[in-house]
Parts: structure tokens; sequence; C-alpha cells
């Protein structure tokens, strides 16, 4: 059993991305993992602003639901990031989020080249949902997902589900439509599964 949590950010209620995050944790959690989801829409976390007091043991300054996240966080054995592709990256609700980690980095005497300070060892997973779906679509959200939080921050990708043709918002969600809810499914009920 593993405790899994989803950040959402973004996305209409009941929307593409809410519908896939639902089919993702009833996957996830008829393979017996422990999970919950953290709407970033019903919890404000907004960016870093640097100001650096985290680096002189202080919690973050700032007064919003971040620092209520962080056992939670710290609780978690998979971190799910799920966002609708908004202007071909992630949501800026969950670009905020992750700027928030450095608040959680603790002082690394010998860090790998690149790396200034050690983060907890996670694994992660990214959700997207789209209305293209061309091969570039989610060029940009995989190069930030990959470069950011896995070779940066060091989490360990369980993979991508990046569900393309969903419809634009103007309009009812389209992804019933698509095979996206059963990929979602399974990639929840796979996700910690022997290959
Ligand atoms: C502000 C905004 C920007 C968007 N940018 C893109 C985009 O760059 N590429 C794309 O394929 N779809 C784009 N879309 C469409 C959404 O990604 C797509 O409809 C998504 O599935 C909506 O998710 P939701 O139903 O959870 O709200 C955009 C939608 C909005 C509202």
């Amino acid at each position: 059993m593993k405790k899994i949590l989803v950040i959402q950010g973004g996305g209409r209620p009941k929307g593409n991305t809410a519908q896939l995050v639902e089919s993702f944790v009833k996957g996830a959690r008829e393979a017996g993992h422990q999970t919950e989801v953290i709407s970033l829409m019903k919890n404000e976390v907004k960016g870093c602003l640097g100001c650096n007091a985290c680096r002189y043991g202080k919690p973050c300054i700032q007064k919003d639901s971040f620092n209520g996240l962080v056992p939670k966080i710290k609780e978690a054995d998979l971190l799910v990031f799920a966002s609708p592709l908004y202007f071909w990256t992630i949501s800026s609700q969950i670009k905020a989020f992750i700027e928030r980690f450095y608040c959680i980095a603790q002082e690394d005497p010998a860090p790998p080249l690149g790396r200034y300070e050690k983060y907890p060892v996670k694994d992660c997973a990214l959700l997207m949902t789209s209305a293209d779906d061309f091969f570039w679509t989610f060029q940009q959200a995989v190069s930030y997902y990959q470069f950011a939080l896995i070779h940066y921050i060091g989490f360990c990708d369980k993979g991508m589900l990046l569900a393309g043709g969903c419809g634009d918002t103007n309009g009812r969600p389209q992804i019933d439509q698509t095979n996206h809810l059963r990929e979602a499914y399974e990639f929840g009920k796979q996700i910690y599964s022997q290959k």
C-alpha cells in the first residue's frame, strides 16, 4: 500500500482533468493504495517570493495553504501532478506549487552537479488533458516535468498520462468520448504493480 497525493492544479469542476483524476484515483484505490486529492482551486498556493526566510529555519512566510500541505507532501510516497494544458504547459497553479518546494529543501553538504540542496525522496507522475492532440502538444509540459521534477528535484518518474483531444473549454467536457478515462484507471491500478 502506498500513500498517493494528487495535486490538481486547475480545470473546470467535473471537467476533463477532474474526470481524469477521478479515474486514476479509482484504479489506485482498487489496487489498495491510500489516495488523497488536493485541489489548488480550493487551496490557494502562491508562487515563491524568494525571500529566503526558509533558508534561516523559518516556515514559509506566505499565508496560504502551502504550509498546511507540507505534512501531506512529506508523508506521501507518490505525488501526482494533474493539470489541463494551458498555453502549451502546466497550469500556473501547478507551477506555483512546485516553486514552493524551495521551502522543503534541506541543506546538502555534497550535492550532485547542478543541484544545490536535498529534496525529499518521492515518486511522481503527471496527468494532463488538452484540446489538441498533435505529437508536439505536450512537449513543453513534459520537458518541464522531466527537467524540474525528475532531473533537478530528483523524484522518480512513475509515468505520464497525456490525454489529448478532450475538446476545448467552450462546451461540455469531452473526455468521456476518448479512451483516456480507461487509461487513467489502468494507470492508477498498475502504477506499483511489477511488470
Ligand atoms: C486558458 C486556456 C489555455 C489553453 N491552452 C491550450 C493549449 O495551449 N493547447 C491545447 O491543446 N489546449 C489548450 N486549452 C484547452 C484545455 O487544455 C482543455 O480543454 C482541457 O481539457 C480543459 O480541462 P478541464 O476540462 O479540466 O477544464 C486551453 C484552455 C484554456 C482555458
